[in-house]
């Protein structure tokens, strides 16, 4: 029989997150929610949690042995602490399901990236009833509408993140996301432009929309039309208080001219684009279903640079999918080259459950690899370290995000082509846009000096 107990109190909450900056977005709306439902404070340990949620990620391997063995280390304080709740959400969470529950019986609620608005009710029904639950459906309801208002937020600073569009269909034969996060769903105009200018109004200066093809952004505007993502864009140039706009993760087959042109038009708009191409080899492109050859790609960088010729770039790379030969990966260094990347993220290919491309054999030895791993990462550094050594002696505007916390009266920021720079100066300089010119060089970031303009 199931005890109704009047339940303990709940006042602490610990999130741990993995993952894209979905999650990280996503993270920060269930601790809003939680927030705003049960009061939580939240804590930076999971010793102090009344509550212990995950928010997980299952893009590359050992990504459900990861969640696995952290759980271990939860159990353990929930034999000391048995009312203790804990909850796994995200993309693992996804895709296993109460697999979960069956193998981490102590595990209270499982839920999945689009019904993480049902946390509340979820926990009610767990203290009052001491069950487990499960909710991974995909509604066709915008979880949006559900959600506590991007609000007043001091919390979200001077950079903030807004979700505008969710999930994917583009199906590469390597990924799971379009099984975990669902297909492509993009929020109204009218929604997007509300939530930014109340964060704007809080404070904050620059504004990042995410989403897995934000570029692929498809929703109903103002008018009744339909507005793609370059009309978006301009509206939201126009938002009071917007000094820098960011966006982030674009897919190559979506890219047109009128975007490549919103670089030099809109002036909040930073000289910055994340366009992964995963391939130089046109075969693998081909057989990882991207959608796109190399001469298109070729093509749209060379659009951006016209259009705005000191955009900054970085891509994502798989080295060693199912029968990428010699051959194919030389042409991944080629189109680098080419390219010339200020930096890039590039990672060994996992087969995934569930995806097509496991049903092939993951043929490419892992010394194979790990050879042609390090000589992209190699190729990759020297082209970082050319791309901010360009800017030794330029002056820049930085946005001043942090305080160092490596040393002392230094404070940390971006330049507008992402570049990160670190420099003497005030803690109250956070938060400022400040000119700062570049002194020193260094691997993945510059060194600068503020400049004191001579009013
Ligand atoms: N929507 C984005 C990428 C989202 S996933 C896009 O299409 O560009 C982030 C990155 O993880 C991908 O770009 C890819 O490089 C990497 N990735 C995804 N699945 C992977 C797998 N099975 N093995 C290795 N890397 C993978
Ligand atoms: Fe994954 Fe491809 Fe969708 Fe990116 S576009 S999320 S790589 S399926
Ligand atoms: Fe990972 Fe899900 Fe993001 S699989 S990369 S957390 S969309």
């Amino acid at each position: 029989m199931k005890s109704q107990n009047t339940p303990t109190s709940i006042d602490t909450l610990f999130i741990k997150t993995y993952g894209c900056q979905m999650n990280e977005y996503d993270s920060s709306r269930m601790v809003d929610l939680m927030q705003q439902a049960y009061g939580l404070r939240l804590v930076a340990t999971p010793q102090e949690a009344d509550v212990i949620l995950m928010n997980t990620c299952s893009v590359r391997e050992k990504a459900e042995e990861k969640v696995y063995s952290e759980l271990g280390r939860y159990r353990l304080l929930k034999l000391k602490k048995p009312a203790l709740i804990i909850g796994v959400g995200g993309c693992v969470a996804q895709q296993e399901g109460e697999r979960i529950q069956r193998r981490a019986p102590y595990v209270d609620a499982v839920f999945g990236p689009q019904s993480y608005h049902h946390l509340p009710a979820m926990i009610n029904k767990i203290r009052r009833e001491r069950v487990r639950v499960t909710d991974t459906d995909m509604p066709e309801i915008e979880k949006f509408d559900h959600l506590p208002k991007a609000k007043d937020g001091l919390k979200q600073g001077i950079s903030a993140f807004v979700t505008i569009m969710e999930g994917c269909d583009k199906f590469c034969t390597f990924c799971v996301v379009p099984y975990t996060r669902g297909s492509e769903l993009s929020r109204p105009v009218a929604d997007v432009m509300a939530d930014c200018q109340r964060i704007l109004d809080s404070g904050c200066i620059e504004i990042n929309l995410l989403g897995q093809n934000v570029n692929g952004y498809r929703a109903a505007g103002p008018d009744g039309e339909e507005w793609d993502f370059t009309m978006l864009l301009y509206a939201l140039s126009e938002l009071q208080g917007l000094k820098r706009l960011r966006f982030t993760t674009s897919h190559p087959m979506e890219m047109n001219e009128d975007l490549a042109r919103a670089f030099a038009e809109i002036p909040v708009l930073m000289p910055f684009i994340h366009l992964p191409v995963q391939s130089g080899s046109d075969r693998v492109l081909k057989a990882m279903h991207r959608g796109h050859d190399r001469a298109t790609y070729f093509h749209t960088i060379a659009a951006l640079r016209k259009h705005c010729p000191h955009i900054a770039l970085s891509s994502d790379f798989i080295i060693g999918y199912p029968g990428e030969t010699d051959e194919d990966f030389e042409q991944t260094l080629d189109l680098v080259r080419q390219v010339g990347y200020d930096f890039a993220y590039c990672f060994k290919y996992s087969a995934r459950p569930g995806t097509p491309a496991a049903d092939s054999d993951d043929n490419i030895p892992e010394v194979v690899k790990d050879e042609r791993l390090q000589r992209l990462l190699t190729l990759m550094s020297e082209l970082c370290s050319a791309s901010l050594q360009r800017q030794l002696g330029t002056v820049q505007s930085v946005l001043v995000e942090k305080t160092s916390r490596k040393n002392e009266g230094d404070v940390q920021g971006r330049t507008e082509d992402f570049k990160i720079v670190h420099f003497s100066g005030k803690p109250r300089l956070v938060g400022q846009l400040v000119d700062v010119r570049i002194t020193t060089a260094y691997g993945q970031s510059l060194r600068g000096e503020l400049v004191i303009k001579d009013d």
